[in-house]
């Protein structure tokens, strides 16, 4: 399910703060420079074809969505979607907590081979524990629907300025928020809210306002770095494994 969640049961109990506006989005959103946001992955899944985003936080690392297809393939220094490069495969790794629900929606994507990082392919920092306060002057992006009813997906990338809500009016502990006419839609999913050039959160789901607003939830990735450096040093550990168990084979 390659989708932004539009779980309208989920109004009552997780509700914005209404009055705010915004003049751009991803639905309606600016095309971006071409490959000036290297970070991008674009994510296609191979046996539902659905797409997500995605962002590259090491050489050997894509982060995305955990309601993301588990059969993804990524595809780096993306301009054109009609054009795409080679794929490259990965060893998907969800939450282990996810399921089908919000929260724990977050899921790293291992490349079976590291990214040569160069001027269209680059890496983008996480946040760190001891940060501060984030910057509530953020970026979304991405090759989702520029249109929240129907289904347009868009061959180039486009990004958008939003406002963070204070977290406290998220309703969950995991996520942050924004709200707005505009902003992602369906296929942004796994792609990263930008603030101050820290990829903050992770595209998961959006409801619509009784006032006609969208309300935007990131999953928060501040709150699962244990989780994700766990992940990122083990699976260094377990090719390290896997090596030692072959050459145990060998001799
Ligand atoms: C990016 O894709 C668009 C749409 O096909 C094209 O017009 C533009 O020239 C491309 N830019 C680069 C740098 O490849
Ligand atoms: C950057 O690396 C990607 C693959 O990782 C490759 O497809 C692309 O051609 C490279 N770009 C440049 C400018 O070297
Ligand atoms: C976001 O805001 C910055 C600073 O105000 C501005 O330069 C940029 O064009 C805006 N981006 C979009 C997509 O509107
Ligand atoms: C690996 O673990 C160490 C300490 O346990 C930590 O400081 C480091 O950030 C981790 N590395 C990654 C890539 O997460």
């Amino acid at each position: 399910m390659s989708i932004l969640w539009l779980i309208t049961s989920l109004l009552l109990l997780l509700s914005c703060v209404p009055g705010f506006s915004m003049r751009d989005g991803i639905v309606h959103g600016k095309v971006s420079i071409p490959h000036s946001r290297p970070y991008m992955v674009y994510i296609r899944d191979t046996i539902s074809e659905e797409v997500c985003d995605g962002f590259l936080i090491r050489e050997d690392f894509v982060m995305t969505a955990a309601h993301c297809g588990r059969n993804p393939v990524v595809y780096l220094g993306v301009n054109d979607t009609n054009l795409l490069p080679e794929s490259v495969a990965v060893h998907p790794i969800p939450h282990p907590k996810f399921i089908m629900r919000p929260g724990y929606d977050i899921m790293l994507l291992k490349l079976k081979t590291p990214a040569t990082l160069n001027k269209t392919v680059n890496t983008i920092t996480l946040p760190k524990t001891g940060d501060g306060e984030i910057s509530k002057n953020c970026m979304v992006m991405g090759w989702g629907s520029q249109d929240y009813q129907y289904d347009s997906p868009s061959r180039v990338l486009k990004e958008a300025n939003v406002t963070l809500l204070d977290s406290k009016n998220c309703g969950t502990t995991d996520t942050l928020c924004s709200e707005g006419k505009i902003g992602p839609a369906k296929g942004d999913s796994g792609g990263p809210i930008v603030c101050g050039d820290v990829a903050q959160g992770i595209v998961s789901f959006y409801t619509q306002e009784s006032n006609g607003e969208y309300c935007t939830r990131y999953t928060h990735i501040l709150k699962y770095l244990p989780w994700i450096h766990n992940m990122m040093n083990s699976s260094l550990l377990q090719q390290h494994e896997t090596w030692k168990g072959k050459l145990d084979k060998l001799i």
